[in-house]
């Protein structure tokens, strides 16, 4: 039995895992961004809309991964993968995307995106293993409304 086996993959709850995986992604490296859609707020707001996607792994009694997941009715997005660096490697990571994506193809989702920074090799390895493809042909742009 790998250590993966031990952990409990489930959904966010807020406001009682909301500090703990703050600081999982916080601790998590140069390739997690906090901004200020992951302020407490935000992610309330954002709750209201796909509370289901947003999931975290537990071992022990601790939450040792997360990821954000949306889906807007035509495509699915993946946010702020994360596990905790003494527990990587073991299949965890996997896990949360394994069942983000039948959650998100539950709902109807046939295609998803991430974004990923430029030299973040280690996730970059990982998603490239698992199926995803990258978009070379496209630039990413952003805007701010608010
Ligand atoms: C990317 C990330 C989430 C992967 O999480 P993880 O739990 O380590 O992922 P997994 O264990 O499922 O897979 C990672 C590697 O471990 C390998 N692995 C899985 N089980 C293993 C085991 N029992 N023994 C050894 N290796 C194992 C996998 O094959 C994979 O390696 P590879 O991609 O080089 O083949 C993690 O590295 C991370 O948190 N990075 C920092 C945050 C970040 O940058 N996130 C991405 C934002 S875009």
């Amino acid at each position: 039995m790998g250590v993966a086996d031990h952990v409990t993959i489930r959904t966010f709850r807020f406001p009682e895992d909301y500090e703990a995986v703050y600081r999982l992604w916080a601790e998590a490296g140069d390739g997690i961004h906090l901004r200020r859609s992951d302020e407490p707020d935000e992610i309330e707001k954002k709750l209201r809309r796909d509370p289901d996607l947003f999931l975290v792994a537990e071992m022990g009694g601790r939450i040792v991964g997360a990821v954000l997941g949306g889906f807007d009715g035509r495509r699915g997005m993946m946010y702020h993968l994360a596990v905790a660096a003494d527990v990587r490697r073991r299949g965890i990571g996997e896990r949360l995307m394994e069942e983000l994506e039948r959650r998100l193809r539950a709902k109807g989702c046939i295609r998803y995106y991430l974004l990923v920074t430029r030299d973040n090799y280690d996730a970059i390895r990982f998603y490239e293993k698992r199926g995803w493809r990258w978009l070379d042909d496209l630039r990413v742009y952003g805007k701010d409304l608010l």
